[in-house]
């Protein structure tokens, strides 16, 4: 993978947080977005750049447990945090349940809100593990898709959920 530029410069600073389980150490710009900490120093490119103003969730990652929008977080902000990806849901080859739950209902068509949708629905269903329809379009509302119409979304939200409570 190339070294971004920031990492020769001597304005920048080490930051360490873990991600998807994994401690990392990087050099970047205080104010360097998470987003691109993520993309190109750590090669993670499953966070995706929508709006880039905090709007469409397609940067969404999960920090402490809680759904962020990573392109609004300086990484100097992160420091010392949890921070779990699109690419920290499946086990090696092994689907998680939403993910697969999306393949099987048409839940990703372009694939750009996809990783945030996920997440976010991951979030929603860590707290509630049996949401009802409006409780799953409220914890996706942050979350912004220009292919689908939604309705493939939420079948595969609670797809994922009758899935997980039959297993
Ligand atoms: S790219 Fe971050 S919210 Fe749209
Ligand atoms: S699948 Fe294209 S934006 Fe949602």
């Amino acid at each position: 993978m190339t070294q971004p530029l920031s990492a020769r410069s001597p304005l920048t600073c080490e930051v360490s947080f873990t991600v998807n389980g994994e401690s990392k150490t990087i050099r970047a710009y205080p104010m360097e977005r998470l987003l691109d900490v993520l993309r190109r120093h750590l090669g993670l490119t499953g966070a995706k750049e929508g709006c880039g103003e905090g709007e469409c969730g397609s940067c969404s990652v999960l920090m402490n447990g809680v759904l962020v929008n990573s392109c609004l977080i300086p990484v100097l902000q992160a420091s010392g945090a949890d921070i779990v990806t699109i690419e920290g849901l499946a086990t090696g080859a092994q689907l998680d349940t939403l993910q697969d739950s999306f393949l099987q209902c048409g839940g990703a068509q372009c694939g750009i809100c996809t990783p945030g949708m996920i997440l976010a629905a991951s979030h929603l269903l860590k707290k509630n593990p049996h949401p009802s329809h409006d409780e799953i379009r409220e914890a996706l509302s942050g979350n912004l898709c220009r292919c689908t119409g939604y309705v493939q979304i939420f079948e595969a939200v609670s797809g994922a959920a009758r899935n997980r409570a039959t297993t």
